[in-house]
């Protein structure tokens, strides 16, 4: 916004970009570009510091292993490679082919499936890549609801109503936080969408999947499973597996409980010729041009980790997960879903209505260096003052964190929320607590530090 400001404002009146920056009263910013540099590359680097003295609970990010972070910093950063292994549209691409070769042979490993594109460059690119190929505008399709946990790119005013579906949600039980499957079959029947999406940002129990899938051959709908939350632990054999649940194609995201590149990718056990030619399309030139290289080489790096390491890490994730939700549930915090074991993912959610609400509650946790999001619950009448938060243990358990340590960390959030003395003291006891991880596990070259600053040679 404020680059296009000066840009036009510049253009017309020939003021000199200091000047006009100063005139709209921006002074931290009105530096010469040497100093602008400087300036931000010194706000990364306290960016690093800050992450790396705070517990990051964020539950859809997590840390790259030193060798993903060694690729994504190479050159292939800097080129092209369009179309596909073998069959680009430029010179240069001999070693991306392989790269690109090796991660695709990978992903279909680590998944068990006949297709995969490694292509995509987010989750929500992927997504858009999938519509192209399973639904055309004026279709009807299925999904799970903003408030009940879905993700923006399933809704109208995400990618599907960019592809111009029409967008019918699951009855959704808020006592299991999961949908309703009696209800979904009723919709199944009624709507007989082109395609019926499943997975949320807010996962705390696996789909129900087996229950729908006569409903779904009855239907004859294409069934589509946004893995981008739970990739890390499909991958590790935990949570569900969709492929053999009757899902035709899975979407997700790379960087999750996946704790890879920021980045997508879509796997598939389909057979027929024209639903892989359709999703190769969709990616490319549908959606993408050219599809980060560097990104594609960390996530073949974090996939051959993922087969040594994955189960190890899902399965600590998961109990990490419990241990946190138990321990704030023994602390008086109203953790979702006790009856049911809380959470069967890396996710926990709780209402935290009581202490003023989601936001207010996540903005005095970041007061104190503890990270984490305010969510909209199922109940939440006004969807811009949620009553919840969403806490993943993925990040701190590539940390090294365990069970008995999340204890520690329902401690801290209790001091802060519960106002048991001063922020200030319980920022002090995350730093000091969280000195003890800030290496990365389950990968190669274990140990090494997760946010230390990687300044060049030369550099001040
Ligand atoms: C279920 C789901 N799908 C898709 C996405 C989008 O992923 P990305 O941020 O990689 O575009 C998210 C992001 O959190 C998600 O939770």
């Amino acid at each position: 916004m404020l680059v296009a400001i000066l840009c036009k404002e510049s253009t017309r009146s020939r003021v000199s970009a200091n000047t006009f920056l100063m005139s709209k009263g921006f002074p931290g910013v009105v530096k010469i570009p040497g100093e602008i540099v400087q300036h931000v590359r010194e706000t990364t680097r306290q960016h690093n510091k800050w992450f790396k003295e705070s517990l990051p609970l964020i539950a859809s990010e997590n840390v790259l292993s030193p060798a993903a972070r060694e690729v994504m910093d190479s050159d292939l950063h800097n080129r092209y490679a369009e179309g596909l292994p073998g069959k680009r549209y430029y010179q240069g691409n001999i070693f991306i082919d392989e790269i690109e070769r090796v991660c695709e042979e990978l992903a279909r490993e680590v998944f068990g499936c006949r297709f995969a594109d490694v292509r995509p460059v987010s989750g929500t690119v992927a997504n858009l890549a999938v519509l192209m190929a399973v639904a055309r505008p004026g279709d009807n399709m299925t999904a799970v609801g903003l408030s009940d946990g879905g993700h923006i790119s399933h809704a109208k005013i995400g990618a599907l109503g960019l592809r111009g579906v029409r967008v019918h949600n699951y009855p959704f039980d808020k006592k299991t936080m999961n949908i309703d499957p009696e209800g979904t079959k009723r919709l199944l029947r009624e709507v007989k969408p082109k395609a019926a999406l499943f997975g949320q940002s807010v996962y705390l129990f696996p789909t129900p999947l087996k229950d729908l899938q006569n409903t779904f051959d009855e239907v004859g709908c294409t069934v589509w499973y946004d893995a981008a939350h739970v990739l890390g632990l499909i991958a590790g054999n935990r949570f569900q597996d969709p492929l053999r649940e009757g899902v035709d194609v899975i979407s997700a995201s790379t960087h999750k409980t996946l704790p890879g590149p920021q980045h997508g990718m879509i796997v598939s056990d389909l057979v027929k010729e024209e639903m892989e030619t359709a999703l190769r399309r969709g990616v490319f030139p549908g959606v993408t041009s050219n599809h980060h290289l560097h990104s594609v080489a960390a996530l073949a790096v974090t996939l051959a980790e993922t087969r040594e390491f994955g189960e190890a890490y899902a399965d600590q994730m998961i109990r990490n997960a419990k241990a946190l939700a138990q321990a704030l549930h023994e602390r008086g915090f109203d953790v979702l879903c006790e009856p049911n074991g809380f959470t069967e993912s890396h996710t926990v959610v709780v209402d935290v209505e009581e202490h003023h609400g989601g936001a207010n509650v996540a903005k005095s946790l970041e007061d104190a260096n503890i990270i984490v999001n305010k969510n909209l619950l199922p109940w939440d009448d006004d969807p811009i003052r949620p009553s919840g938060i969403r806490i993943g243990s993925q990040e701190v358990t590539r940390l090294g964190m365990k069970e008995d340590d999340m204890i520690e960390v329902a401690e801290l959030i209790t001091r802060v929320v519960m106002k048991a003395g001063p922020l200030t003291e319980a920022k002090e006891s995350v730093k000091e607590f969280k000195s003890g991880f800030t290496k990365v596990h389950y990968c190669f070259f274990e140990g090494e530090e997760a946010y230390d600053y990687p300044a060049f040679e030369g550099g001040p």
